[in-house]
């Protein structure tokens, strides 16, 4: 028996302590592998995270790799070598079972020792643990680098999409004082028309209706409403209204929209590099975009300087955009608006600013969570200027607190006749009234 067939047949022993040349460390070898892997199929890899299937594939390539590089490690078969190799390519150790399990919608690790999951809606705690912080950042970083995206002590907190939709949120010390955290929203559900809507309770089909002739009117609409309120949800449904032959374009920091029409550019920011350049913002892609030739621009939440450009574009000519902000009334929409665009410092009085914002925004929707967990469209309300002065008028409100059947004034000028004949309508039924 040759000392090569003698080693492969008992692999966990070196003969004479001799070690031959091809026998190296476990590190070793997986580096090796990892590297021809992912120089050709660093795409299979990162869908291998999320897919039992693809996973397979991997091992396939790798175990020839294996045979073909005459690679082994002493201790281990080549079978129990290959599946520890992909096992590091594709793991996601602790959280491996949660991410085959597709009743678990949402995945939360709470530093090392804590990892609840959700299932139908209820949080439950798991018996899952890393060996220590060190394992989870890896792991965060494992994941977010599938999207081409890094946390570390410069950057310690990240968004991101995986390739499967779900999303993904980690943030580190210094910041998290219970190690690092990881939250994937999974599989978010996707509701993609005002029907939808309507059968979950969100909104009436009047408001539905009113909302539908607001989008064809062109007007300029802001979804207000807290985190998780399905601001994004109803934006998305928005846009669906849009016709097939305008050109859209999506700017995201994190890609979450996705619309059921073919003209759609979609725009994602950038962080800055490790090295502290090539940073892409929501501004800087707005600013792009408007030279792009858009009929329609949305933005996917406003948080900042970009505001002031987002209302400059509303004001000049470009009609019909989409955003969301976080806020938990219209008023407060409305201030957090001005608060943002004044962030962006062009020397604007804020006098000036808000008028401004008043003849930009045309339509405030804002949401709600109720308690039994459903969301709904809790007010509507139009915005204009009148005498300089940014005016609302609330045409819908959810409690029944009487909205204003009344066309306000302060409106008539945003729009074409035409189209305001047809809002003056869906305006009457929304009440109740009758919009035939
Ligand atoms: N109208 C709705 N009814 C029930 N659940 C919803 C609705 N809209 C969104 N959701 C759910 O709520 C969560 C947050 O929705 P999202 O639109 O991202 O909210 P936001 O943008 O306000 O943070 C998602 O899981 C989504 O499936
Ligand atoms: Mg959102």
């Amino acid at each position: 028996m040759s000392l090569i067939k003698k080693l492969e047949s008992s692999p966990h022993r070196t003969i004479g302590g001799a070690r031959t040349a091809r026998e190296r460390s476990l590190e070793d070898v997986i580096e090796t592998v990892r590297e021809r892997v992912l120089e050709n199929h660093a795409e299979l890899v990162m869908e291998a995270r999320l897919s039992r299937a693809k996973r397979n594939e991997v091992l396939a390539l790798v175990s020839e790799l294996i045979v073909s590089g005459d690679l082994y490690v002493g201790r281990l078969t080549r079978k129990d070598l290959a599946e520890r190799i992909v096992q590091e390519l594709c793991g996601l150790g602790p959280i491996d079972e949660f991410l085959d399990d597709p009743t678990v919608t949402e995945i939360m690790v709470n530093g090392p020792y804590e990892v609840y999951i959700e299932r139908d809606g209820v949080i439950y705690k798991t018996s899952a643990q890393f060996a220590d912080e060190r394992h989870v950042l890896e792991l965060i970083n494992r994941i977010v680098g599938s999207a081409g995206r890094r946390v570390d002590k410069s950057s310690p907190y990240v968004d991101a999409r995986l390739p499967d939709g779900s999303r993904v949120n980690a943030v580190i010390p210094p910041l998290s004082l219970t190690g690092p955290v990881l939250t994937i929203r999974r599989f978010p559900r996707r509701y993609s028309t005002l029907d939808e809507l309507i059968a979950l309770g969100t909104i009436t089909p009047q408001a539905a209706e009113f909302l539908r002739e607001c989008v064809e009117a062109r007007l300029d609409i802001v979804i207000s409403g807290g985190s998780g309120t399905g601001k994004t949800t109803t934006m998305n449904v928005l846009a669906n209204l849009f016709r097939e032959d305008e050109r859209v374009i999506v700017i995201e920091d994190s890609s979450e929209l996705k619309l059921s029409l073919s003209h759609v550019i979609y725009l994602q920011t950038r962080p800055e590099s490790v090295e502290g350049k090539g940073k892409v913002t929501i501004r800087d892609l707005l600013r792009n975009a408007l030279r792009m030739r858009p009929d329609r621009i949305i933005i996917g939440e406003c948080r900042g300087v970009e505001t002031f450009d987002l209302i400059a574009a509303m004001n000049t000519g470009h009609e019909g955009c989409l955003s969301t902000v976080h806020a938990n009334s219209t008023r407060d929409c409305l201030a957090r608006l001005a608060a943002m665009a004044l962030m962006a410092q062009e020397s604007v009085p804020l006098s000036v600013l808000e008028a401004w914002i008043g003849s930009a925004v045309d339509v405030i929707v804002q949401q709600a969570r109720v308690d039994s967990g459903a969301r709904r469209v809790v007010e509507i309300s139009l915005v204009g200027v009148s005498g300089g002065r940014i005016e609302t008028a609330t045409v819908y409100d959810v409690e029944n607190r009487p909205g204003s059947d009344e066309w306000p004034e302060f409106f008539n000028g945003k729009l074409r006749r035409d189209a305001a004949e047809r809002l003056k309508k869906a305006l009457k039924g929304l009440n109740g009234g009758d919009a035939s």
